[in-house]
């Protein structure tokens, strides 16, 4: 089965086409094309995300990149060359371009655009479109989804709605194979625990089975990687910040391993019986632990990078090792943008280690958003008996 698999929840535009193939231990997957253009250099100058002008972004950027992974794929085929299938009467092409138009009302350039392509190239040969229909920034959800309709309206593929928090969790299942672009999709284990730390969420996920999932903790104000790009922020570093601080915080263990902290920050949360986070008290502790400051040397943001960092770390693992215990999981996954985090990976990898429990990550590019991830949460999806669907809308507070 061949899937495009399209992504526009934030501030990136990813674009990807999947073959898989199931097997007794799971399936195949082989990434036929895959393309993402990030924005982060245009958001970078107002210290996080700009909705509408993600929104644009994408708008602008979706032609091109379906074009590319389509030729990269080898689905890109001529209309002039490939003869392959009869001319559409006249009738029938007008009336397509119609609905298309009508989908893309509220983007004219898009039309235009998209258009220019279709008219181009024969209908490839895809079975489904997966395309993120939440969470994220509404706006640019939105671009996604029309985008797909069109696609869904000039082509007849079917689309499946997609959760951009499950492309976090599912992506974790891929394992690289010894040849390029292919990966096996493990079963996992179940029940199992998903930790899903990103620029907007920082949540544990019950899953008791094959995408049933539960919240069994969330935070109560900001999401960790919110946290990082807002501390980063504070320091005079640009957005987005994790990787910045992280890095830092790297630099300053490794120069001065047995140094005490010179500022000391608070845990929140870790001693609270639930297993919900907080990390806006953290963010605040360090802005007055700044304003106290004459002037901030990088050694300083190096030594608040670091205490920052064991602060997410000692919250993070204390509430994991606290769900470990209460539902006794045989997996745990970790996904979103945060575990990327080299010590995220090998805090928990230890945990896992002492419960003897299996560790699904992603791979560092995974992590963070793009359109693989939920091209296999759409293939996932199907297999399971979800629906294909024109008949959905973008929804910003979508739930898992
Ligand atoms: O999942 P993602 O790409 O987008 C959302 O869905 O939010 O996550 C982006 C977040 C940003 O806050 C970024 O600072 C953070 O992931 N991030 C990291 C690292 N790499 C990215 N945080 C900590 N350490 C990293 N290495
Ligand atoms: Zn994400």
């Amino acid at each position: 089965m061949k899937i495009l698999g399209i992504e526009t929840s934030c501030d990136e535009t990813g674009v990807c086409i999947i073959k898989t193939q199931e097997t007794e231990a799971g399936g195949n997957l082989t990434v036929l094309g895959n393309q993402l253009y990030s924005q982060v250099k245009l958001h970078e100058q107002y210290g996080g995300v700009f909705p509408m002008m993600a929104k644009r972004e994408h708008a602008k950027n979706l032609v091109p990149l379906l074009e590319a992974c389509l030729r990269e794929a080898g689905l890109y085929i001529s209309k002039d060359k490939a003869n392959l299938s009869p001319s559409l009467d006249k009738e029938a092409e007008i009336r397509k371009v119609g609905a298309v138009k009508k989908i893309l009302e509220r983007e004219g350039n898009l039309f235009v655009e998209l258009q220019k392509l279709l008219e181009t190239i024969e209908k490839p040969t895809i079975d489904a479109i997966a395309v993120t229909n939440g969470p994220g920034l509404e706006p640019a959800l939105w671009v996604g989804v029309v985008f797909a309709k069109a696609l869904n309206a000039v082509w007849g593929i079917p689309i499946i709605p997609t959760n951009h928090m499950e492309g976090h969790v599912v992506v974790s299942s891929l394992i690289k194979t010894e040849n390029k672009n292919e990966y096996s999709i493990i079963e996992t284990k179940y029940p199992a625990l998903a930790l899903l730390i990103s620029g907007g969420h920082t949540q544990l996920v019950l899953i008791k089975g094959n995408l049933q999932y539960k919240i069994i903790g969330n935070t109560c104000d900001d999401a960790v990687g919110e946290a990082y790009d807002k501390v980063a922020r504070m320091l005079g570093l640009p957005y987005p910040g994790g990787k910045i601080i992280s890095d830092l915080a790297k630099k300053e263990r490794t120069e001065f391993p047995s140094k005490k902290t010179p500022y000391p920050l608070p845990r929140p949360m870790i001693h609270s019986k639930d297993l919900n986070f907080s990390f806006s008290g953290l963010k605040t502790a360090v802005l007055y632990t700044l304003k106290k400051l004459p002037e901030i040397t990088d050694q300083i943001k190096q030594e608040i990078a670091l205490e920052f960092e064991n602060a997410v770390l000692d919250v993070l693992t204390s509430k994991v090792s606290q769900a470990i215990e209460e539902y006794d999981p045989k997996t745990i996954i970790i996904g979103g943008g945060v575990s990327a985090n080299p010590m995220i990976r090998s805090e928990l990898q230890k945990i896992c280690n002492k419960y003897n429990i299996n560790f699904l990550v992603p791979e560092v590019a995974a992590s963070t958003d793009n359109a693989l991830m939920i091209a296999l949460a759409g293939f996932m999806n199907i297999k399971a008996g979800g629906q294909t669907t024109t008949d959905f809308r973008a929804n910003g507070n979508l739930s898992l």
